[in-house]
């Protein structure tokens, strides 16, 4: 079901509301298909997190099933934990391999990962930003943290942000906390594409799913777009399409 909300600056929104997870996610995984379907040498924003797993699994049945290839797809994780190199089973990278790029034809040169254990953060943030201004994104895959964060762009996070360094918060290490494969504490400082990253690319496509994203999904939809709820600004960009489970949905005034 299609459904429009408008918020306060009565913009309209895209937003599908499906009664299940594995409906969202698989109309999500549709939505990459179908983009890389009509150009190969898409360019890929992809986040990690418990949400995105069920669109990669639906991705990888479409490559099982001979119906896509992803070999001239490029492709920019969103963040990156601090400290961590992609080897250890903790990193963002290692879980993009086990999820999706070491089942797939997606080629190691056109992949973009951002190397959480640099020597130094600030010299690795600004390559990553010169290799984004190289290959805008055409479709940006989002999940929502339960504080409306984007990426790692916690609550205060200005919208005109561009890679960087950023200091989680409480609630993302809570969050984040039972994911850990080996590690025993979340790290506490990330390196995140900014709001402005996001903001940049040509589509984007924000899945949210479960009870407890309600909230965050309401702020972000129908209240003005505030620095409280990074992805209220998503709302300031013109092509972006939210897929919602009904209980992701549930808080939403229909
Ligand atoms: P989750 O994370 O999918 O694990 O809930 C979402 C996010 O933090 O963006």
């Amino acid at each position: 079901m299609d459904h429009h909300p408008r918020i306060a600056s009565d913009r309209v929104l895209n937003v599908t509301i499906l009664p299940t997870a594995q409906e969202a996610s698989a109309a999500v995984a549709e939505k990459i298909l179908s983009a890389v379907r009509a150009n190969p040498a898409a360019v890929l924003g992809l986040a990690t997190g418990q949400t995105p797993r069920r669109v990669y699994a639906a991705l990888l049945d479409a490559v099982a099933a001979g119906e896509i290839s992803f070999a001239d797809a490029t492709t920019f994780n969103l963040d990156e934990y601090c400290g961590l190199p992609a080897s250890h089973a903790d990193s963002f990278a290692a879980y993009m391999y086990r999820e999706l790029f070491g089942k797939a034809d997606f080629r190691p040169a056109r992949i973009n990962l951002i190397d959480g254990a640099a020597a130094d953060n600030e010299v690795e943030a600004a390559r990553y930003a010169r290799l984004l201004a190289e290959h805008p994104i055409d479709l940006q895959l989002l999940g929502i943290g339960t504080n409306g964060h984007i990426g790692f762009n916690e609550p205060g996070a200005l919208p005109a942000g561009r890679v960087q360094t950023v200091k989680l918060s409480e609630e993302t290490l809570l969050a984040n906390q039972p994911t850990l494969i080996e590690l025993k504490q979340v790290p506490a400082h990330a390196i995140t594409m900014g709001i402005g990253d996001i903001l940049a690319a040509r589509e984007i496509v924000i899945l949210a799913t479960g009870p407890a994203k309600a909230e965050a999904v309401r702020r972000s939809l129908q209240e003005t777009p505030d620095n409280a709820c990074p992805a209220s600004h998503l709302s300031t960009h013109s092509n972006v399409h939210w897929f919602l489970d009904e209980a992701a949905a549930g808080l939403l005034q229909r």
